[in-house]
């Protein structure tokens, strides 16, 4: 059993629960959003939002780690954030080089491989550098898997898969109807993952409730848990609480419970 203090978010009050350490999600995607607020409402600039969120990354790694979580998939660059403006979009593509410079030693310590999907080959040489080299030497770890989607989209995602399928029909490999589910997770960047690909719950920070294109396939049966802390706010203790609400719920995947009252 793993105990954890809850604190509630509205009446501040505190008390032990337990997590059920058979019921821990394998696959946890996280949006990580409110960088920008957390700084704005210290009067820093956006990218001292970002900084601190970095550290919550590894906080947040470490933690998932520790109760065993198998995949963590952090949102950390989408295909629309090339519209914001070009120093911020800078320092986002900086932080790359300082997380894995800092932290591989410790990703390796404890056994965690590095992945990364998005469409990297648009990434500045140095960024496509330090993810490389980060997923290089942390290949043969075998605990967790540190997946960072990174100018990455769910629908890009999802063209791109279209179009390979396509590609394959037009060359005889495939027809039209053995295209399935299956043949769709194939192409995906979620693939190399096998069953552990769909997240089983899906966090977003900061308040907002929206997918932001992210994971558009894959969270067709993830349990979403909205928190109100910003990303640079958000700990090891707001990780188990999401936890706590996921292990609550009653996943039915379109069946029935077993206990059909739930
Ligand atoms: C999340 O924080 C980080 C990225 C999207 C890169 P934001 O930068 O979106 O922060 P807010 O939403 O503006 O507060
Ligand atoms: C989603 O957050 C992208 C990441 C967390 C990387 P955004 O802040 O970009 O999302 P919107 O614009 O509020 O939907
Ligand atoms: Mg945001």
């Amino acid at each position: 059993m793993f105990s954890f203090l809850n604190k509630d978010q509205t009446t501040g009050e505190v008390e032990e629960r337990q997590l059920d350490e058979t019921n821990i999600p394998a696959h946890v995607a996280i949006i990580m959003d409110g960088n920008g607020r957390w700084a704005q409402q210290r009067h820093l600039p956006r990218i001292a939002g970002h900084k601190q969120g970095m550290n919550t990354v590894k906080t947040v790694a470490m933690a998932a780690s520790n109760l065993g979580v198998k995949v963590l998939t952090l949102y950390a660059f989408s295909t629309e954030n090339w519209k914001r403006p070009s120093a911020e979009v800078n320092y986002l593509m900086k932080l790359p080089v300082d997380f894995f410079g800092t932290f591989v030693p410790d990703l390796v310590k404890n056994n965690i491989r590095v992945k990364v999907m998005g469409y990297t080959d648009q990434l500045p040489a140095a960024t496509q550098k330090a993810v490389n080299d980060a997923i290089a030497d942390t290949k043969d770890c075998t605990g967790m898997v540190l997946n960072f989607a990174l100018n990455y989209g769910g629908r890009a995602e999802i063209v791109t898969a279209v179009q390979k399928l396509a590609e394959q029909v037009q060359t005889g490999q495939l027809t039209a109807t053995d295209i399935d589910d299956d043949a769709i997770d194939r192409e995906l960047m979620t693939a190399d993952l096998g069953e552990l690909r769909d997240p089983d719950l899906l966090i977003r920070t900061s308040g907002e409730e929206r997918l932001s294109n992210f994971m558009l396939w894959q969270v067709a049966y993830s349990e979403f848990v909205f928190t109100q802390q910003h990303w640079p706010d958000f700990d090891q203790t707001a990780l188990e609480q999401a936890i706590y609400e996921y292990q609550q719920r009653h996943r039915r995947f379109g069946g029935l419970a077993t206990d059909n009252t739930k």
